[in-house]
This record gives C-alpha cells, sequence and structure tokens, in this order.
C-alpha cells in the first residue's frame, strides 16, 4: 500500500521529535520513499543524521543551503509528494500552516504542495486546549488536512491531557487512509464481522473459541485503504482494533446478530469472517457455579441462529468456511445453502494457516462458479486479494445481487 509512495515528513520541535524517528523507520519498512524536512527547533532534539540513516535520503534543514542536492528543495520536494505527513506538529507550526507563514523549508513546503495533507499534533495539554490551536485545527481541517491524534494521557510536563503524539500504528493507519481515499471502493460501506463469540455459562465462564480477529481485521484495514467506510463488528479479541473504522464490540451471538441487521441496512459488502458460536447455553447460571455443588455438569445448549443466512439485502455477501476437511465441497454447500455471493475456503489444518496466525491458506469461490486457489499468504494479502474480486462484483451488472426485503 505504501510500496514507493513519496511521503514527505515534517519534523518539528517538540520532545516527540524522538517518536519521528520511529514514524520514518516504520514508513521505510512499508516501502514508502520518505523525505524529512526538519525545522531549527526539531535539530534541538534530534540530529537531522538521525533521519538520513533510516531514510538513506538528504535531509532538508535549511532554505539557504547551496550545496544542497536538492536545491530549490520545497518546490521539488512539493511537487513529487503524494503526502505530507507532520509529525510532531507543534502549536507553533500548526499556526503557521493555518496562517500560510512560509518563513521555513517545512510551511513552503506546505504552501506549495498539493499533496494531501496529515498532522500529528503534539503539545502540552494547555497549549492543545487553547482557543487559538482549536482554531488553527479548525481551519486547516475546513481545507482537508486530516489529523491523527493527538491522544490522552501524560506528557512530558506531567500535565495529563489531550497533546500525546499519536502512537506510530495510528498515524500510520491515517497515512495510508488518507492515500487510498479515492481507491475503487471509494463511496463503498463495507460491514466486517471479525473474532469469536462468546456464549456465557455464568458470570465467570463463558463458550468461544480460537478466532483471533487477525482476518476479519486485516479486510477491515484493506478496505478503508481503499477507499471504503468501514464498521466492524467485533467479538472479544486480544488483538487491537484497526484505525478509522467504526467499532461496534459485541460478545454473544445474538448481539452480533442485532449489529448485524442493524448496519446491514445501509452496506454494500457484507463481510463475514466472525466465527459465530453455533450453540450458545439455555440459561446462564447467575452465580458463580461452584465446583463441590455437584460431581458433574451437564449444560444444555441450544442452536444459535445463522446470521448470514438470516440476514438480507441489496448488498454483496461474503461468507467464511474454516473447515478440516472435505474443503470445497463443504464450502460450496455453504455458498448455496447460505444464499452468499462469494465464499473463502479456509483450510485450517494447512500449516500457518487459520486461526491465530498471520498467514492463511485460502481458495475464494463464487455463485457464478469460478474458483480462485490461493497459495499461503499473509493476511493483508488475503484480504486485498478478496477485495479484488468484491470491487469486480460490485461494477459487474450481474454480480451485484437483487434480493428483496431488508431484514
Ligand atoms: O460456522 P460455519 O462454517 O457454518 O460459518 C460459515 C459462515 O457463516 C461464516 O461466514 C460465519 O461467519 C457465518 N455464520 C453465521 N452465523 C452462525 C454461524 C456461522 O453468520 N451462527
Amino acid at each position: 500500500m505504501l510500496s514507493n509512495k513519496r511521503i514527505v515528513l515534517g519534523v518539528s520541535g517538540s520532545i516527540a521529535a524522538y517518536k519521528g524517528a520511529d514514524l520514518a523507520s516504520k514508513l521505510v519498512q512499508s516501502g514508502a520513499i520518505v523525505d524529512v524536512i526538519m525545522t531549527k527547533a526539531a535539530m534541538e532534539f534530534v540530529t537531522p543524521l538521525t533521519f538520513r540513516a533510516i531514510t538513506h535520503r538528504p535531509v532538508v534543514t535549511d532554505w539557504y543551503d547551496s550545496s544542497s542536492e536538492l536545491s530549490i528543495q520545497h518546490v521539488q520536494l512539493a511537487e513529487e509528494a503524494d503526502l505530507l505527513l507532520v509529525a510532531p506538529a507543534t502549536a507553533d507550526i500548526i499556526a503557521k500552516l493555518a496562517l500560510g507563514i512560509a518563513d521555513d523549508p517545512l510551511c513552503g513546503t506546505a504552501l506549495a504542495t498539493r499533496a494531501p495533507m496529515v498532522i500529528a499534533p503534539a503539545m502540552d495539554a494547555n497549549m492543545y486546549d487553547n482557543p487559538a490551536t482549536a482554531e488553527n485545527v479548525a481551519k486547516l481541517k475546513s481545507r482537508g488536512a486530516v489529523f491523527a491524534g493527538p491522544g490522552f494521557g501524560r506528557m512530558a510536563s506531567g500535565l495529563i491531557g489531550h497533546g500525546r503524539l499519536a502512537e506510530t500504528p495510528e498515524i500510520i493507519a491515517t497515512v495510508r487512509q488518507v492515500l487510498g481515499r479515492h481507491g475503487d471502493l471509494a463511496g463503498k460501506h463495507v460491514v466486517v464481522s471479525s473474532g469469536p463469540t462468546e456464549e456465557p455459562i455464568d458470570p465467570v465462564r463463558v463458550i468461544t473459541n480460537r478466532s483471533s480477529g487477525k482476518m476479519g481485521f486485516a479486510i477491515a484495514e484493506a478496505a478503508r485503504d481503499r477507499g471504503a467506510r468501514v464498521t466492524v463488528i467485533a467479538g472479544p479479541v486480544s488483538v487491537p482494533y484497526p484505525f478509522g473504522v467504526d467499532i461496534i464490540p459485541v460478545h454473544t451471538a445474538l448481539e452480533m446478530r442485532d449489529a448485524v441487521f442493524t448496519a446491514a441496512r445501509a452496506c454494500d459488502v457484507l463481510i463475514m469472517t466472525a466465527a459465530v458460536a453455533d450453540y450458545r447455553p439455555v440459561t446462564a447460571v447467575g452465580r458463580k457455579i461452584k465446583k463441590e455443588d455437584m460431581a458433574s455438569l451437564t449444560i444444555e445448549l441450544t442452536k444459535n441462529p445463522d446470521i448470514i443466512s438470516e440476514v438480507k439485502g441489496s448488498f454483496i455477501k461474503v461468507g467464511f468456511a474454516a473447515e478440516t476437511e472435505e474443503l470445497l465441497r463443504n464450502a460450496q454447500s455453504k455458498l448455496r445453502g447460505k444464499e452468499m455471493d462469494l465464499i473463502v475456503a479456509n483450510d485450517v489444518t494447512a500449516p500457518n494457516s487459520g486461526f491465530n496466525v498471520d498467514t492463511n491458506k485460502v481458495t475464494i469461490i463464487e455463485r457464478s462458479g469460478e474458483i480462485l486457489d490461493l497459495p499461503l499468504m499473509t493476511k493483508d494479502e488475503v484480504a486485498n486479494k478478496l477485495l479484488d474480486r468484491v470491487a469486480a462484483l460490485l461494477t459487474s451488472p450481474s454480480g451485484r445481487p437483487a434480493k428483496a426485503g431488508t431484514p
């Protein structure tokens, strides 16, 4: 996604400038070409050499450096940039960007570029809360700048409040989202269910499964990075939620059903990656079951609703089938039985495939009968292969199912 994207990273004078080095490093590792511009104040905290070593490219620090390989840097960098990222952005830089002042190479580049701008503020809480900063932030947002953070928490001063530089994954997610906003899913609403469900036995015990939520989150991030608005209905998971998407946390299958039915009323694509518990205890006991009470324990279970079968509407319906045997036959029968447009058959017996790993071995089967057998891939790659097929169905005249009646 960031491969060969040209990102100009503006670093201004905050104690968080050292985190800019981690950000630059992660951007470079993702394949981006990163040109760093530092303000004079930033150089009080970190040296240009740090960024040069990380990016393997010259670092711009001065308007007037006649020996620079990048003479008239602000014009050149501004023209070539796919995105300008200012991180950390101090109150001072934000004010200058809002006013259009161009007395340093960073502000000059910001004024000269037509590339989208992402700003990650870092300052003391009182400075961020000051109406002057609030006005400047609002002005920049109204001109299309996208803000990542700031986060809430403890700052270098000891104050607790808003002003912490957003964490690197959030900033990178914002960059990816902004770069992809005119992608092939722009204007589409994609709903993804993810993770396991949890069915209570008593206040401390549940019936659940090994689904990690990783596949669903990878699809949500990939859809976001192709321009979609994304809603994730997430069962209880321990992996972090993706940024830049709406999250609806649920626990039980019945809660997931309600959330899916509501979200599906206004969606273009529904992707059910969730491993929904097939059964739940008939009654959840109100107090903790004590082992002294009985020598053996029988829990009566009742069947949960099959969400994907029940939910109907004129959206593309995608399901997953985690199988241990008869992969294709079982998946094809689920595709037909549950009236899906496409199913991702997931061989959970293949090495490094399925639950709780970062890779997956899948076969994508379409209602038309088309079969795409993919090799072992990262879940991000699987997500994009799947969305390629979804995007094709969205544009094909016969792809869009004409199904009556939204729940
Ligand atoms: O569990 P099974 O293999 O039948 O799941 C196939 C598909 O059906 C998956 O996409 C899963 O999310 C969905 N499903 C559902 N409601 C259930 C069980 C499964 O929507 N109760």
